[in-house]
Order: C-alpha cells, then sequence, then structure tokens
C-alpha cells in the first residue's frame, strides 16, 4: 500500500528524511506494516510577491526580506503589461532584481503577464504578498486582493508593512526625484540608482543635509 503523508518542512530540520518526520509526527503506528511504502510529499511554502517594480526600491527589498522571515521560498512576479508604460522594460525589471537578490537562493524572480492567480497556480503557490505603507494602499489592495479570492478561493494575501523609514516610498516618487538629478541615497539598491541615471543622464548627488 502506498500512503501519501503531506508533511510540512520545519524549521531546523536540515537531515530531512521522509521517515523520521512522520516518525516525529506521531505517525508511528501507520509505519508499523511490514512492506508499507511511504510517499512523503515535500511542501515548500513559497509566496509570490507580484508588482511592476518599475524600478524596485527599498521598501520592496525590505518585503522580500521580511517574507523570507515566513517563507522558505519568495518568487518575486514582475508584471508584464505592454498596455501599462514603464521607464524600464521588463527584462531590465526582472535583471535588476535578480541582481539585488543574486546571493539570495530563496529569492526567484519571473515575469508575468495574465491573471495574477494563474501565475500563482503555475508555480505551486497559494499566498501573494503584498507591502501596504499607509492607509492610501488599502483601499487597492484590499479590492485587489478580494477579487483574487474571487478568482481563486485557495489562495490567500498577506499584507505586510515595511519598515517606517520607506513608508513614504514608491516607484513613481524615485522616478521623479531622479529624473529631477535629486540624491536617492537609502531610497533604492545601488544596483538601481546607476540604472537610473542611466536613463536620465543625471550625475551622482548627496544630499546636502
Ligand atoms: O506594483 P503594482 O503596480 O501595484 O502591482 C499591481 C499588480 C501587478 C499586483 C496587479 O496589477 C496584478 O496583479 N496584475 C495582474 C492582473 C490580475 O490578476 N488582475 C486581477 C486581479 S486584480
Amino acid at each position: 500500500m502506498t500512503m501519501h503523508l503531506v508533511a510540512e518542512k520545519r524549521r531546523n530540520f536540515t537531515n530531512w528524511d521522509g521517515i523520521s518526520l512522520t516518525k516525529q509526527n506521531n505517525f508511528d503506528t501507520k509505519l508499523n506494516n511490514p512492506g508499507e511504502r511511504v510517499h512523503c510529499v515535500y511542501m515548500i511554502k513559497k509566496a509570490v510577491y507580484p508588482g511592476s517594480f518599475d524600478p524596485i526600491t527599498n521598501g520592496h527589498v525590505d518585503i522580500i526580506r521580511r517574507g523570507l522571515e515566513i517563507f522558505d521560498e519568495i518568487l518575486v512576479a514582475v508584471l508584464e503589461n505592454p498596455k501599462k508604460e514603464s521607464l524600464f522594460s521588463t527584462k531590465e525589471r526582472v535583471d535588476m532584481i535578480q541582481e539585488i537578490f543574486a546571493h539570495e537562493e530563496k529569492v526567484e524572480v519571473n515575469s508575468f503577464h495574465g491573471l495574477l492567480v494563474d501565475f500563482a497556480n503555475t508555480h505551486a503557490s497559494k499566498m501573494i504578498i503584498r507591502g501596504l505603507r499607509a492607509i492610501s494602499d488599502f483601499e487597492y489592495e484590499f479590492q485587489m486582493a478580494l477579487m483574487n479570492r474571487k478568482l481563486d478561493p485557495e489562495i490567500e494575501t498577506l499584507f505586510m508593512m515595511p519598515s517606517l523609514n520607506y513608508s513614504f516610498l514608491s516607484s513613481r516618487l524615485v522616478k521623479e526625484v531622479s529624473m529631477l538629478g535629486g540624491c536617492l541615497e537609502g531610497l533604492v539598491p545601488e544596483e538601481v540608482e546607476e540604472k537610473l541615471r542611466d536613463k536620465y543622464k543625471t550625475s551622482p548627488k548627496t544630499n546636502s543635509k
């Protein structure tokens, strides 16, 4: 008989072995029949973090880092929307995020088009992360979360708050400041600052105060 046991990965459980894990979880009695084959399905807690990321800011990076404390894997999903005018191409946005998290194997970056819930299902995730900076974000996020739930009731949206330092930060403002030659120190990763300077042909600046 083949038995399918679904077990969640526990923290600090590095030498993972299906049988010992099931024993630890008091499934011993079910394993006692000689010759019984146990098939364990190892579920990774993967969350999708979608957005336009045009470009990624330190607020987004902060949410991803917080997400990594909760999930085994974060899949950053960059919206590919030909109808929405963006400063950076989809590839540029994906590349920048990949560069920032090059040493973080638990972060994957992909572009997507179409419905977000379809993308999440294709990548075996039932969790969407969204950052909430202020009350003004709430109405849009609330509608989007409930629409996603209507489309797929099994998918949950988890809202996370970035550090207070980034509560005023948005990709739109970052672009505006950069275009007008302002200082972006502490607002975006260095890789992004460089790319913004290239786009707007501006030179590096530091805050005078
Ligand atoms: O960073 P943004 O622009 O606020 O991100 C918006 C995003 C990408 C999360 C949203 O536009 C989206 O999920 N688009 C995919 C289309 C979709 O699934 N629409 C139905 C649910 S509202």
